[in-house]
C-alpha cells in the first residue's frame, strides 16, 4: 500500500492547474447511459473514482476510450446487462447514480445497496421513494435494489424531504426519459447538479429552473439523447483544498482553471480569516496575511459552506490566532480527522456536531491515517507545515478524488513523496 511522506514546514508558491470536478464527472458518466450517440467528454479528472464508474459502465456492456489523459468517449448503445454488482458499488457509493438512468431506459435494473461509509450511514431512501413516486416497483432482495417499471417511468411531483445531491441527479436523469413531466421540489443546487442539467438541456431535454430548488423536466418517453460534446467544470473542492494549503502555510499561490463563482462560501471564509483573494475570469490568487484570524463555520448545502471543505478548514484553523468553531450539519460522523490532527499537535475539542479549534498550535510530524477522501487532504496540508516528517497512511482515499496531488503540491514547493509500506 502507498503512503505519503511529507517533510515540513514548507512554504508554497507558484501556479497549480485545477482538474475537472470528480463530483460533476460521476453523474455525467452515469448520464451517458441515456445516450443515443458516443458521448465526448473533456476535462475528465484522472482519479480512481472515475475509473471505477467507467469500469461499471464497461461491466454493463458499454465501451469507453481515452483520446488523451483527460478526454474520454463513452458509448452505451449496446448495453446488455442492467445489474450493477456489489464488487464495484461497495467501493464507491456514487455508483447508485446508475439506478435512475438504467431504470428509465430499460424499465428494469438491479443495483447493489452501497452500504455504510466512514462518514455516516448515507441512506438512499430518498432516491428510492422518488422512483416509486414515478411508478417504479422497488424491492430489496439479497442486498440488491431490484427496480421495475415495465411501461417506463411516469413524470411525478417529487418533494425531497432533505436536499440530496446524488438523489437529485438520479431523479433528473430518470425524469429525462420518463413519460410526462417531473417536478422536483427542494432540489440540490450544487454546481455539479447544475452542470448535469445544463448538458441535458443543451442536448435537447426540456428542463427549467436550473440552479434553483425547483426543477421541471419534460420526459422524452424513452427516446435516447444525442449528447453535445462538453468539458467537466473545474473541481471547486480541489480548488478549495489548494487555497487552504496556501492559507495554512501563509503563502501565495495562483489557481488556474477555476470558477470563483462556485467558491464564494469558501473564499468568503478565507477572507474572514484575513487572506486576500484576487480573481480573474479563470484564475484565483491567495495572498498571505499578517495574522490568521479564527473563524466560525457551519456546513450546509450549496450555496452555503460545503461539508467537503470542513476538514481542510479545521487544519487551517489550527494556525489561527484564537478559537474557531466548526459545526457539521450534513454527516453524523465526519470528524474522524480530529484525532489525527490531534496527533499532529492540534488543540481541538469535540462536542457533538461541533469542533472547537484553539489556535495557533505548533504541529509536529508523526504517523497519521487518512480516514476519508477530504479528511486525507486535511492531513496532507497540515503535514506540510508540521515540523519534521509526517507519514500519511491509507492514501487510497486521496487517490479516489485528487489528481496528481503529490506532483501538484511538490511543484508548489512541498517536500512530498509517495512511498510503499
Ligand atoms: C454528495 C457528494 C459528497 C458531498 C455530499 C454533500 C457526490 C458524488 N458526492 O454526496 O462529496 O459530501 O453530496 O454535499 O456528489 N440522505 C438521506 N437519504 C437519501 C440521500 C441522502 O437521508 O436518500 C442524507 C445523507 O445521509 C446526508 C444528506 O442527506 O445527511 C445529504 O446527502 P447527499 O446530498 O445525498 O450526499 P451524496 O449525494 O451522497
Amino acid at each position: 500500500m502507498d503512503y505519503l511522506e511529507i517533510t515540513g514546514p514548507a512554504s508554497l508558491q507558484g501556479n497549480v492547474k485545477i482538474s475537472g470536478a470528480k463530483n460533476a464527472a460521476l453523474p455525467i458518466i452515469a448520464m451517458t447511459l441515456l445516450a443515443n450517440n458516443t458521448v465526448k467528454i473533456g476535462n475528465m479528472p484522472a482519479v480512481v473514482d472515475i475509473k471505477t464508474l467507467l469500469k461499471l459502465i464497461e461491466n454493463l456492456g458499454g465501451t469507453f476510450s481515452f483520446t488523451d489523459e483527460n478526454s474520454v468517449e463513452i458509448n452505451t448503445c449496446c448495453l446488455t446487462n442492467t445489474t450493477a454488482t456489489y464488487d464495484i458499488v461497495k467501493t464507491m457509493r456514487a455508483s447508485i447514480l446508475v439506478l435512475g438512468p438504467l431504470l428509465s431506459r430499460f424499465g428494469h435494473c438491479e443495483v447493489s445497496l452501497p452500504g455504510g461509509c466512514a462518514i455516516g450511514q448515507r441512506p438512499i431512501d430518498l432516491h428510492l421513494k422518488a422512483l416509486e413516486q414515478m411508478g417504479a416497483k422497488i424491492t430489496i432482495h439479497a442486498g440488491y435494489v431490484q427496480a421495475e417499471a415495465p411501461q417506463g417511468l411516469q413524470g411525478a411531483h417529487i418533494i425531497f424531504d432533505k436536499i440530496t445531491v446524488t438523489g437529485t441527479a438520479n431523479i433528473v436523469m430518470a425524469a429525462a426519459l420518463a413519460y410526462g413531466t417531473t417536478q422536483i421540489t427542494n432540489a440540490a443546487r450544487e454546481p455539479e447538479v447544475v452542470q448535469l442539467c445544463e448538458i441535458l438541456q443543451e442536448s435537447g431535454v426540456e428542463i427549467t429552473g436550473i440552479g434553483t430548488a425547483e426543477l421541471t423536466i419534460v420526459g422524452r418517453e424513452q427516446k435516447l439523447i444525442d449528447f453535445v460534446p462538453f468539458d467537466v467544470i473545474p473541481d471547486r473542492i480541489e480548488a478549495g483544498t489548494y487555497l487552504c494549503a496556501a492559507g495554512i502555510a501563509n503563502s501565495s499561490i495562483t489557481l488556474e482553471n477555476v470558477r470563483h463563482d462556485h467558491l464564494e462560501a469558501v473564499t468568503g471564509k478565507l477572507e474572514e480569516m484575513g487572506f486576500t483573494i484576487e480573481t480573474t475570469p479563470h484564475t484565483m490568487t491567495i495572498h498571505p496575511t499578517n495574522e490568521i484570524k479564527p473563524v466560525s463555520i457551519i456546513t450546509q448545502e450549496y450555496p452555503a459552506f460545503p461539508t467537503d471543505m470542513q476538514a481542510q478548514f479545521m487544519a487551517l484553523a489550527t494556525q489561527a490566532n484564537g478559537t474557531s468553531t466548526i459545526e457539521e450539519r450534513l454527516f453524523e460522523n465526519r470528524f474522524m480527522h480530529v484525532s489525527e490532527l490531534q496527533r499532529l499537535g492540534a488543540d481541538i475539542k469535540l462536542n457533538g456536531h461541533t469542533a472547537t479549534v484553539i489556535g495557533p498550535s505548533a504541529l509536529s510530524g508523526t504517523d497519521v491515517m487518512a480516514t476519508d477522501l477530504r479528511a486525507s487532504s486535511a492531513m496532507v496540508i497540515a503535514a506540510n507545515i508540521a515540523q519534521g516528517t509526517t507519514q500519511v497512511h491509507r492514501i487510497y482515499h486521496l487517490d479516489r478524488g485528487y489528481e496528481n496531488l503529490e506532483k501538484k503540491l511538490g511543484d508548489l514547493g512541498a517536500k512530498i513523496e509517495r512511498l510503499k509500506e
